[in-house]
């Protein structure tokens, strides 16, 4: 299947022309905006790219399958990324495993560094990322702690979004009031220029956004796992109160870890502990699949290009994950075009009639 291009190396805001003229053509050094200032999102206090980019994997060994020997193609994903308009990546303090922890974010705040001494790209950057709630951190001085070793990590004088990886108000409540307040303390402090949350059901969504208004702490955004395979009512129920606040939905594992690609099959599964959830839920996605090839053939996009747009429709600022540079490139074609409501409907009613289903986060709250 054809891909649909980058916006910027092909297209402008109202459709893609002829991608070998254009190449050919003398032209060809007339560079367009890659994503137009009107088609940036107000996230906060920032103005972002309508789709950011996600960096688990990068440090992940066990799910992703990383290894140190990535880290040039990670370099090279993330400058054209950049090149491309991309100005938000998210990533955790937690993202690393066993003697990489903390590894995005030391390859993100690298990578930033070394973006080609462009030190206005870099400024305009936005790194969001989040802070686990682990038993240890108890206190409000303990995440202020957690918030100065990403900074160390990432070698940055201030974090864009600081965000709370997750509620303990299931387990642990009163370890919740020294999250809000830790995040409250890193805001007044300046180590981060807007705080946000991750995991928030809608009632803990509101309890916090009412407790950081009080103490005159804009809440910016709110992670969730957010795509057509997970559009359940908690998921709408956030995103109306995210609308009526003001606060910038941001949609987590918008290709459903990857099968919202269409590359994974019952008998093509991926390495590692993903193949045991694929093998249950993708023999449930057949008539979702469908429709988004139907789609993505009829718009010549890709699967995963109808999947992202479909987040971006919905108002949300999806996140994929990206672990070389043809993903990146496939997913920076989801921009600069919108499915029409017919398509939408199209696709919904076929994700309601898969009995396939993501697992939700066990840290997702009510
Ligand atoms: N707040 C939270 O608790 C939370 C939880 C999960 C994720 N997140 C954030 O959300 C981001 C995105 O979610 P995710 O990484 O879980 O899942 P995702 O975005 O749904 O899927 C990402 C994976 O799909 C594959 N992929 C991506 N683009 C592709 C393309 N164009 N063609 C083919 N394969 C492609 C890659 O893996 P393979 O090539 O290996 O298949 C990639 O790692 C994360 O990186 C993280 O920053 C946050």
């Amino acid at each position: 299947m054809a891909l649909s291009a980058p916006t910027s190396y092909f297209s402008c805001v109202s459709g893609s022309i002829d991608t070998k003229a254009s190449l050919s053509s003398p032209f060809k050094l007339l560079k367009l905006p890659p994503i137009w200032p009107w088609q940036k999102v107000k996230m906060g206090p920032f103005s972002v790219s309508p789709m950011g980019f996600g960096t688990w994997a990068w440090g992940n060994q066990l799910l992703w399958g990383y290894q140190e020997s990535m880290n040039p193609d990670l370099e090279q994903t993330f400058n054209m990324a950049v090149e491309n308009g991309v100005n938000f990546f998210d990533t955790a303090d937690s993202y690393g495993t066993g003697r990489l922890n903390g590894q995005s974010e030391k390859l993100l705040g690298k990578f930033i560094r070394e973006s080609k001494g462009r030190k206005q790209r870099q400024d305009d950057i936005v790194v969001a990322t989040k802070f686990a709630a682990y038993p240890w951190r108890v206190t409000p001085g303990q995440f202020v702690k957690a918030c100065k070793s990403s900074l160390e990590r990432m070698q940055l004088e201030q974090i864009g979004i600081g965000q709370l990886h997750w509620s303990t108000a299931n387990y642990a409540p009163l370890q919740e009031f020294a999250l809000w307040d830790g995040l409250v303390a890193m805001y007044e402090q300046g180590l981060v220029r807007a705080v946000g949350v991750s995991n928030y059901g809608p009632k803990q969504l509101l309890k916090i956004h009412d407790y950081l208004k009080i103490r005159g702490v804009p809440l910016c955004s709110a992670q969730v796992q957010f795509s057509l395979l997970s559009m359940g009512e908690d998921q709408m129920e956030i995103k109306n109160i995210c609308d009526s606040l003001g606060i910038r939905l941001i949609s987590y594992s918008p290709l459903g870890l990857g099968m919202l690609t269409g590359k994974y099959t019952a008998s093509k599964l991926p390495r590692g502990p993903r193949a045991l959830l694929f093998r249950r839920i993708l023999p449930g996605l057949e008539p979702l699949l469908n429709s988004l090839r139907e789609v993505a053939q009829r718009r010549s996009k890709t699967v995963s290009q109808v999947a992202i747009n479909w987040c971006i429709c919905k108002g949300t600022v999806p996140i994929p994950g990206v672990k070389n540079v043809k993903q990146a490139e496939e997913n920076l074609g989801a921009l600069g075009w919108r499915l029409s409501s017919e398509e939408l409907l199209q696709i919904e009613y076929a994700a309601r009639e898969s009995p396939g289903r993501m697992i939700q986060n066990i840290f997702q709250t009510r």
